[in-house]
């Protein structure tokens, strides 16, 4: 909720260039996860399921994993609350990267994820890392969240809270952390309107 997916859907439609979000990758797997109530502490079982799957997107960049249209179901607090612990395992990681540097070396792509900089193209031309207040994240995360359908988006508190320990999590892992790239450009959103 800094503003990442808005901005590179918005800099993707200017420039007519693909835009790949790579956050709605770890959220598709984690919906069927836990759809599929698959057992993440068995290596084999994760392996087995990883072999399995087969992601793409559409021309309205709707997301799809295994056959089914998951786009609006990913944005859910469930999936949320979920994703860290997700996307903190390694062999997931790769699977993702792969698909991520296949989609990503087809042609110019605007790719928006927390390792995009760091590890998946160390070597992008341009990397922005962006960010705002706690506070305004929750904000339009609630917002998000009615938009979606959410019948539970939780309260204000309660979103904030979630979000602060979720930075955490991505921001502590062992692999791919959330981190600035040290060529990145930073832009602070908090004040800043979607076309700023
Ligand atoms: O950007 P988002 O909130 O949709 O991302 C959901 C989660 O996916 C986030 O908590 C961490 C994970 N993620 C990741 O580990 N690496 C990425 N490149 C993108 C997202």
């Amino acid at each position: 909720a800094s503003g990442k997916s808005t901005t590179a859907k918005g800099v993707s439609e200017k420039l007519g260039i693909t835009h790949l979000d790579t956050g709605a990758m770890y959220r598709a797997v984690t919906w069927e996860i836990i759809e599929f109530d698959i057992d993440v502490s068995d290596k084999n079982i994760v392996e087995k399921y990883l072999s399995t799957v087969k992601m793409y997107f559409d021309s309205s960049n709707d997301i799809f994993i295994n056959g089914r249209n998951v786009f609006k179901k990913i944005r859910k607090s469930k999936i949320s609350s979920k994703v860290s612990e997700i996307s903190a395992i390694p062999k997931i990681r790769k699977k993702m990267v792969e698909i991520q540097r296949d989609i990503g070396s087809r042609g110019d792509c605007v790719l928006e994820g927390r390792d995009i900089g760091t590890v998946v193209f160390p070597n992008a031309d341009f990397k922005f890392f962006i960010i705002a207040s706690d506070e305004a994240r929750a904000n339009r995360r609630l917002d998000d969240l009615i938009k979606v359908g959410d019948k539970n988006p939780g309260d204000f508190k309660i979103v904030l809270e979630e979000l602060i320990l979720r930075d955490h999590k991505d921001s502590t892992r062992d692999h791919s952390p959330l981190k600035k790239a040290d060529d990145a450009l930073e832009i602070d959103t908090t004040h800043l309107s979607i076309y700023e």
